[in-house]
């Protein structure tokens, strides 16, 4: 059977960045609690004029600008951050990047699960019509309430995945490992713009999962874990893949030295949590950074509150360190504009959606930004005016 899996991966984040020592300072907290009690040392914070569709449509186009958009017949936009309850925000990146119309377009929510949801479906569809590509793109703005616990852990990111068979990235194997348990560890009511969440509880719902869907794992068939040579986690803070990735090491019996998850962790730490797309640049700093990974067995565990878990395993295709964007990357990061904490607070008090018509200002230089709200729709335009 043909292989399917990621042939390609784009990562983009918001304008700003937020370094986790001003907030110390200003909190009157020891920079150590997040730099290694969390394990984060700065969140991305998007301008006024960016969001899910304005980050999610530049990661797509680094894909399109690559790939062209033959083959593609399906988009699937994953996001914990909606901007409209009906209208997927993937339709707005169509019409952005001038997509053919003989495309379907469709939003996936499951908190930070939606994304690997999505590829599931990409390979169901690259199966039954393995001359197609699926691009799946997973965009978030994690935002908390201030003088939270979880203020911390905020951050905003995107990245787009090109699903397809003979992928030049990875090929996902067919079993795959699954949990749903319902707990209210971590939510957003459709009044809020902010999500509420139970830190502790997320902890122990991440680590259920976690074991859950490694055991069913093992019961479809799937690899030992000693058959496995690296892990990719979602990383809601990174320090919560070394709790988990420790609790299922003791409940195989396994050796665990933390320090083999560092790698991956290398671009979660600088932009935050993005939810959806938390495991997909975890995986992209693994691609970019680690020279030993040709025919290894990855493996990826989502997770996403509310809970559902998927333990996805796949084999690194050879070649793939000629398809590596850690420049790219690193210069979206160093881009980003610094904040002071009160700057930072300001944008973050006026980051809830509105339905009013309003103007946002010109800040961002990603290739998209949101214009504002005119007859009560969200308007979106390039950002390189003619
Ligand atoms: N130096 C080093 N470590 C320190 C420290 C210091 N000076 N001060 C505290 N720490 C450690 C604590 O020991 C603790 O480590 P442990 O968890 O291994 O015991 C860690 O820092 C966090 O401290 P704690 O006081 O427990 O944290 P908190 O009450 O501030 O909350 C979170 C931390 C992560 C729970 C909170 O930020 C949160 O809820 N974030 C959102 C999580 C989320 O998004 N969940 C949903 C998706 S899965």
């Amino acid at each position: 059977m043909t292989a399917i899996g990621i042939h390609d991966i784009a990562i983009a984040t918001g304008h700003h960045v937020l370094e986790l020592d001003d907030l110390a300072e200003r909190l009157g907290v020891d920079p150590a609690k997040y730099h290694v009690g969390i394990g984060q040392d700065a969140f991305s914070v998007p301008a006024p004029d960016e969001d899910i569709v304005t980050m999610g449509a530049a990661a797509a186009k680094e894909v399109i600008d690559r790939h062209g958009v033959d083959g593609i017949r399906t988009v699937l936009f994953a996001t914990e951050s909606g901007v409209d309850q009906s209208k997927a925000a993937g339709v707005f990146v169509h019409g952005l990047l001038g997509l053919p119309q003989s495309v379907r377009v469709v939003e996936l929510k499951q908190a930070c699960y939606g994304g690997t949801a999505a590829v599931q479906l990409a390979l169901g569809i690259i199966a039954r019509s393995p001359q197609e590509r699926v691009l799946v793109i997973a965009a978030d703005v994690a935002r908390y309430d201030v003088d939270t616990a979880a203020e911390p852990t905020q951050g905003a990111g995107a990245a787009a995945l090109l699903i397809s068979a003979d992928p030049d990235l990875i090929e996902i194997e067919p079993a795959a490992g699954v949990f749903t348990a319902d707990v209210d560890d971590f939510w957003r009511p459709n009044d809020r713009s902010t999500a509420l969440v139970d830190g502790r509880l997320s902890v122990t719902a991440y680590v259920d999962a976690f074991v859950g869907a490694w055991d069913d794992l093992v019961a479809q068939g799937g690899p030992g874990y000693e058959d496995i040579a690296r892990w990719v986690h979602h990383q809601p803070f990174t320090k919560m893949a070394i709790k988990a990735h420790r609790k299922l090491a003791q409940h195989v019996g396994q050796p665990f030295d933390e320090s083999e998850l560092a790698v991956g962790f290398t671009y979660n730490k600088q932009t935050g949590n993005t939810y959806t797309a938390s495991i997909w640049i975890a995986l992209a700093a693994l691609l970019d950074l680690d020279d030993e990974l040709d025919g290894q067995r990855l493996a990826m565990f989502s997770y996403g509150s509310g809970s559902v878990g998927e333990l996805l395993t796949g084999i690194v295709r050879a070649g793939y360190r000629t398809h590596r964007r850690e420049g790219r990357v690193r210069a979206v990061l160093d881009a980003r504009v610094p904040l002071t904490v009160d700057a930072y607070r300001e944008l973050h008090a006026a980051g809830a959606a509105t339905s009013e018509d309003t103007d946002r200002p010109r800040v961002t230089t990603a290739p998209y930004r949101f214009a504002g709200v005119r007859g009560g729709a969200r308007r979106y335009e390039p950002t390189a005016q003619d």
